[in-house]
């Protein structure tokens, strides 16, 4: 039998595809793939357009080839589609496991994993847990299985703690120590965010079981807490099942994200944590460094700024349920340019930086708009002395 060769990436397409359908449940797969296949397509871009020429002349050669021999082609297309289809059912068994949790019961019957620590072990690992929104919807009992099941890490500078392509192990929590994010795009290696002493990573490849995304070089001595892929998969993909129950009819209502397609808000809603701000709390710090991006679930907030001639905090403006904020020192890549407090009990939903880049991009132009009603509110309450320059606001 001829050697047959999988062309790169449909593991990866077929993959993407097989998660996609798990997840929506699709009536019609037929329709569902040209939505799926479609939107890859327009997703490649501009740049992608300008190489469509040389795609054009590779898959003409590709046909050629195959062309040449038909019972050799006849083969080989059958010995594809077998592996094609074994691959798929492999993925989605894997992947019904990933998003039918709840009706995986053997998971619970796994041995619970217990890496013993010191008191301060355990404290310092709390205090690095602390914000780390994957955690948040858990309840006492999953985050304290969540704890013990975690090992500390050690790395050196220049260490790679995870590479592109490669399978997922383990998802990490940053302790101390800054991460360079490298992703490759068209062949070049592309560092496109660092994470500076708190955070997570390696979620992706552990909730989609798809290769790992990116590559995660430490930039300095640093120390992680892991977690592995059995206890992730039984915890916390557990949960986002149900977290995607609870959140998808909201997330469905807000206006900023109806331009994105279904899958695209869920894979929102996998990465978001939930934080409740009792009466007058302090949500957002004017002057300070933006990581998160907040949507209002329930209750109110007031944005309020602070003028350096008075040093007076003045109310900006008010959000309310489905509307969001803290948005704009993101985009612009600045500090926070106002505060925000709650406005009694209220309830965010919270995604970190790394999550906005990579799921929100394609709504920046509409939370660009807004920019100018901001300009329009504070002219308002500070007539001339308002300078925009750079984007950057001040008062
Ligand atoms: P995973 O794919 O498991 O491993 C690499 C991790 O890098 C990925 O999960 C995310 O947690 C993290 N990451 C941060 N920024 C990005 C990005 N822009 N694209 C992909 N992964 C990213």
């Amino acid at each position: 039998m001829s050697r047959v060769e999988i062309p790169p990436g449909l593991k990866e397409l077929l993959q993407g595809y097989t998660v996609e359908v798990l997840r929506l449940r699709p009536a019609d797969l037929v329709e569902f793939a040209v939505q799926h296949f479609t939107r890859i397509q327009e997703g490649r871009g501009k740049e992608h357009n300008a190489k469509k020429g040389s795609l054009k002349t590779s898959r003409r050669e590709v046909s050629f080839k195959t062309h040449s021999d038909k019972s050799v082609r006849d083969e080989e297309d059958s010995v594809v589609n077998h592996i094609a289809m074994l691959q798929y059912i492999c993925v989605a068994t894997v992947c019904a496991e990933a998003y039918d949790p709840d009706e995986d019961d053997e998971d619970d019957t796994d041995p619970r994993v217990v890496h013993p620590k010191s008191d301060v072990q355990r404290h310092r690992l709390q205090d690095a847990c602390r914000d780390i929104l994957l955690f948040k919807t858990l309840d006492q009992e999953q985050l304290s299985e969540v704890l013990d099941a975690m090992f500390e890490v050690l790395v050196k500078p220049q260490e790679h703690i995870i590479d592109q392509g490669a399978d997922g192990d383990n998802f990490y929590v940053i302790e101390r120590g800054v991460f360079d994010i490298h992703v490759q795009k068209d062949g070049a290696n592309v560092c496109v965010g660092k994470y500076d002493s708190k955070g997570s990573f390696g979620e992706l490849a552990l909730m989609y079981n798809t290769p790992r995304a990116a590559t995660i070089i430490a930039s300095q001595d640093g120390a992680l807490w892991g977690l592995d892929r059995a206890t992730f998969h039984r915890l916390i993909v557990k949960n986002n099942a149900k977290k995607r129950r609870m959140y998808e009819a909201f997330i469905e209502c807000v206006p900023l994200l109806t331009s994105l397609e279904l899958s695209e808000r869920m894979r929102i809603v996998d990465v978001l944590g939930a934080r409740v701000f009792q009466d007058e709390e302090c949500i957002i710090t004017q002057g300070e460094r933006a990581d998160c991006f907040y949507i209002v679930e329930s209750g109110e907030v007031k944005i309020m700024i602070k003028s350096k001639l008075d040093n007076l905090e003045m109310e900006l403006a008010r959000c309310s349920r489905g509307q969001y904020f803290g948005e704009l020192a993101l985009v612009t890549n600045q500090l926070r340019a106002a505060s925000v407090y709650a406005v009694g009990v209220t309830k965010c939903l919270v995604i970190d930086i790394q999550a906005f880049e990579r799921l929100l991009g394609p709504c920046k132009e509409i939370m660009k708009r807004n920019f100018s009603q901001y300009k329009d509110q504070l002219v308002a309450l500070f007539g001339s002395s308002v300078d925009f320059k750079h984007e950057k606001i001040e008062v």
